[in-house]
């Protein structure tokens, strides 16, 4: 089991490793809970159960699925999830997904847990990510860039959210030079 540790902008340590099912009730609430914001996703009802996040988490003990979780202090803080493309070309390419618990942001936690998701991914044989976010979602954004996340495109109101209608805006990176 990979684990990996950091320190919190508040001194908390962060501890990230890889999802154990007995994690599928802190993932499958933390999901909800970003659900029901309504501002970041562009789902608007969270229609899985426990039971599927305990499939989903046992899945990626033999499949290139990852699912990764950031405790703060013990306490669920956030995770990330990286699935294969479904082309056969394209099985180096994973898709990053990720939360952070509205309590437990801008403290270095969606950090933690893109640097840890990078090294699960090399270690599952991805060498790129492809990830997308809203155009008016400034964290995840400036998160993006600062790891060296470019921009590769932009899908104009690709999204019709309670808040209006928003860009999705596509974002990749290559894990290793050449
Ligand atoms: C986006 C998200 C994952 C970022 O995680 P986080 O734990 O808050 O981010 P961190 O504290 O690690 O900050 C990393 C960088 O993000 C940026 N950032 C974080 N909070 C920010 C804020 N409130 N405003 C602007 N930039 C911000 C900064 O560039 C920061 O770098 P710095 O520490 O050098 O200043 C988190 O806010 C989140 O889960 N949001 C809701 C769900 C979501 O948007 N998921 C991603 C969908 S694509």
């Amino acid at each position: 089991m990979q684990v990996w540790e950091y320190t919190a902008k508040d001194g908390r340590s962060i501890t990230v490793r890889e999802a154990k099912v007995g994690d599928a009730k802190h993932l499958h609430a933390g999901f909800k809970n970003v659900v029901e914001e309504h501002m970041w996703l562009p789902t608007f009802t969270p229609n899985s159960h426990v039971s599927d996040w305990m499939n989903w988490i046992e899945r990626t003990r033999h499949t290139r699925e990852a699912l990764i979780v950031a405790y703060i202090e013990n306490e669920y803080a956030g995770h990330l999830s990286l699935q294969p493309e479904e082309w056969h070309a394209s099985q180096h390419v994973a898709k990053l997904g990720i939360i952070v618990r509205k309590d437990c942001r801008s403290i270095g936690i969606g950090r933690s847990l893109m640097l840890s998701g990078e090294s699960a991914a090399l270690s599952k044989d991805y060498t790129k990510i492809i990830l997308s976010t809203f155009d008016d979602n400034e964290a995840a954004r400036n998160l993006y860039d600062s790891l060296g996340y470019r921009i590769v495109g932009i899908r104009r109101k690709h999204f019709n959210m309670p808040k209006g209608f928003i860009d999705e805006v596509l974002m990749e990176k290559e894990l290793v030079d050449e």
